[in-house]
């Protein structure tokens, strides 16, 4: 059996992820977890999106740290943000993170991590969904989200995640228009996402990585 408990790590732009020894992965870029949100998700998720589309509605794999849904619900206002996550992480190892630069964050990153899971709650004038399954079981809806943070642990620890039935389950679950980001951007994901019908650009990576892929219904 493994053990999946995590343990703080200090990434090179200073920000703190969290590491797993038995899956021997980071919760984030060792080259900085915060240059890699702000870079992934915030820049070619979130704001590409908002350019087109107010008050998106976000589907997240993997809250983890909740770094990328402070980041988010630091940037904006009405958006709705629904997480899934299979091994949520203690409010006290949360608070460990060290991410908020102000009062406000720090607030609105202990409502997050506090809000209960399967409930929907107000946090700052956004919504906050967290459901604590696994997303090979959980059931994400038809038709609903503008943007999908895909941010499982890596293919190579997690073959699982990265498969056509789940790219399938994301694609089903996005509007027409929607895209999808994640960080990997492997030949046999890219033929997968392909597979089930996503259109694919890729930008630029953040520090350490070439390109990062996104995936357009
Ligand atoms: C790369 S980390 C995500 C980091 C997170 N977005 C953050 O900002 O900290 C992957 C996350 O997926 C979660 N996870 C792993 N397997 C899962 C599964 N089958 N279903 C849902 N979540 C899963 C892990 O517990 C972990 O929190």
């Amino acid at each position: 059996m493994k053990d999946l408990r995590p343990t703080l790590y200090k990434t090179a732009d200073g920000s703190n992820t969290l590491y797993v020894k038995d899956l021997d992965q980071c919760y984030h870029s060792k080259h900085g977890a915060m240059q890699e949100s702000q870079h992934i998700f915030i820049r070619h998720g979130l704001e590409f999106v908002l350019k087109k589309k107010q008050y998106p509605s976000i589907l997240e794999i993997g809250l983890g740290t909740g770094l990328n849904c402070l980041l988010t619900f630091s940037k904006s206002l009405g958006i709705s943000y629904t997480s899934i996550e299979k091994y949520p992480i203690s409010l006290y190892l949360a608070l460990e993170m060290g991410y908020c630069e102000s009062d406000k964050e720090q607030l609105i990153y202990r409502q997050i991590h506090e809000a209960p899971w399967g409930e929907e709650l107000n946090i700052d004038g956004n919504r906050l969904f967290k459901v604590q399954e696994d997303i090979i079981h959980c059931d994400v809806g038809i038709n609903q989200y503008d943007i999908v943070y895909f941010d499982a642990f890596s293919p190579e620890a997690q073959s699982e995640l990265w498969t056509e039935a789940i790219f399938l389950k994301m694609y089903n679950a996005m509007k027409v228009g929607g895209v999808l980001v994640t960080y990997c951007a492997k030949g046999v994901v890219k033929r997968t996402l392909k597979s089930v019908g996503f259109k694919l650009e890729h930008p630029p990576g953040p520090i350490g990585k070439r390109e990062i892929t996104r995936g357009v219904k």
